[in-house]
């Protein structure tokens, strides 16, 4: 009888020191991790002592050293060089000794790494029925790309034991917004083009690239940010009400919104879509000027885009979407503003200025609230105020500690739950949609255009 072990590709990377280690300690902490489940982290080089050294200064601010010294005694560490299929022989002589059987291996690895890995997992034998494998993004560059590593991974794992992590569907505010559509009857009906104007969503950064040049300069914007948070926040906003609360009935409603977005061409890409690139500014250096940038680029820190599901509930109604690095705040959102009254009764009527507006915000804080307008107290004039109802219930005051998005998701994947994790259909989908543009943007001979560091970025078409 073997017990559980989780092992943890790439251990010494930014990811896993940043937010997967401190998860995995959350969850320990909190009871979530199985009582008899081992963590080996693994990397090219190191040793036990070594990895327990980095994660007591990693997670010194954490907790007492009671606590970090109970979660220490799980962790392990193993050398593997991930690509010499030799190295999986070694790793499974160690597991075999410690009683162990894999549950839950973490790639925090390249994607052309992804196939390697899971096949010489198998051919050492540390692949069974109870094995899942989580993978962190990209999984590829472009369709052709993605669909050649998930072949790769197919060839040793199923569907359901595959589970493609977008830490964004990890954020609290994000399943919130699954609540407030499906668990309030008030928004349902107004949750259509007939009652909304636009939807906006935002992902705006104020930090650059920093240090991460040499990955970002052969994604880009569109490849970082809008294949996989944007759209699947937009899946998410736009989707049917699933037939029930299943991770397959969920996804089966998400992947309709991808199938729906009108596709974006050289016929209408002009219109459409904005790439720019963050230039020197108030002594920020430029894209081309971070410390680790080669030769000169033209890939994109920013995307805009007016994107269209075309689907009986939202014809016409533009989902504007904007991601960029460098701009002048951190702030993630999504804004549904309603269209105004049919007849405005209360003096001039300016445009939408009468119009209601939920604004769902994820980043830098998590709130949801909507705007209403309320009549001044005035006995002379009737004078009209926008009021934000705070819709929070739990404003972070209760007391508990906000969730890293990753704890969420490494706990649902240790139970099983694959909801939050992205299906292979969505996955390829939104590459499809994503290429589309690419070549368009470049068919139409379309310029990267340059915005200050710190500035609103270019507008929208
Ligand atoms: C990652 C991107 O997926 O998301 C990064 O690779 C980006 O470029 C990050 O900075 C943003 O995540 P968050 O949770 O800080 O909004």
């Amino acid at each position: 009888m073997t017990t559980p072990a989780f092992l943890l590709f790439g251990a010494h990377g930014d990811l896993a020191t940043r937010m997967l280690w401190p998860s995995l300690f959350r969850l320990h902490c909190d009871g979530s991790l199985p009582a008899d489940m081992a963590l080996y982290g693994l990397g090219r080089a190191g040793d036990t002592d070594g990895m327990r050294a980095q994660l007591r200064l990693a997670l010194a601010e954490e907790a007492d050293g009671e606590r970090l010294e109970g979660f220490l005694q799980r962790v392990a560490f193993v050398a593997v060089d991930a690509g010499r299929p030799a190295a999986y022989s070694a790793l499974a002589e160690r597991l075999a000794a410690d009683g162990r059987h894999v549950a839950i291996s973490y790639l925090s690895m390249p994607p052309d790494l992804f196939a390697p890995i899971v096949e010489g997992l198998h051919g050492a034998g540390l692949v069974d029925p109870r094995t899942r494998v989580i993978l962190e993004k990209p999984i590829g560059k472009d369709l052709a790309s993605s669909r050649v590593i998930s072949d790769g991974v197919a060839k040793v794992l199923s569907e359901e034991q595959t589970y493609r992590i977008d830490h964004y569907l990890g954020k609290e505010a994000v399943q919130n917004l699954l609540a407030l559509r499906f668990a309030n009857v008030i928004f349902e009906p107004l949750w259509n083009s007939t009652h909304v104007a636009a939807v906006h969503i935002t992902i705006a950064e104020s930090l650059g690239i920093g240090g991460r040049w040499g990955y970002y300069d052969k994604s880009g914007a569109l490849r970082d940010m809008v294949q996989n948070h944007m759209l699947q926040l937009i899946s998410l906003v736009a989707m049917e009400p699933p037939v029930n609360g299943s991770s397959e009935a969920i996804r089966n409603e998400k992947i309709k919104v991808l199938q729906a977005l009108r596709p974006i061409t050289e016929a209408n890409v002009r219109e459409c879509v904005v790439f720019g690139q963050y230039a020197a500014a108030d002594g920020m250096p430029g894209y081309n000027g971070e410390d680790d940038a080669r030769e000169p680029s033209r890939t994109e820190t920013f995307v805009g885009i007016k994107a269209f599901v075309d689907n009986w509930r939202w014809k016409g109604v533009p989902f504007h979407l904007v991601t960029g690095k460098r701009l002048d705040a951190k702030l993630t959102e999504v804004v549904v503003d309603f269209k105004p009254v049919p007849q405005f009764l209360f003096g001039q009527e300016r445009g939408g200025d009468h119009a209601n507006r939920l604004v769902i915000r994820m980043q830098p804080d998590e709130s949801i609230t909507l705007q209403i307008f309320n009549k001044t107290p005035d006995v002379h004039e009737f004078v009209l105020k926008p009021v934000e109802l705070n819709l929070e219930i739990d404003g972070g005051g209760n007391g508990k500690v906000r969730h890293i998005a990753y704890e969420r998701l490494i706990r649902d994947a240790i139970r099983g739950d694959r909801t939050l994790f992205v299906r292979r259909d969505e996955l390829e989908q939104a590459w499809a949609w994503i290429d589309r543009i690419h070549q368009a943007y470049q068919a139409a001979g379309l310029p990267v255009q340059p915005y200050p560091a710190g500035s609103h970025g270019p507008r929208l078409p």
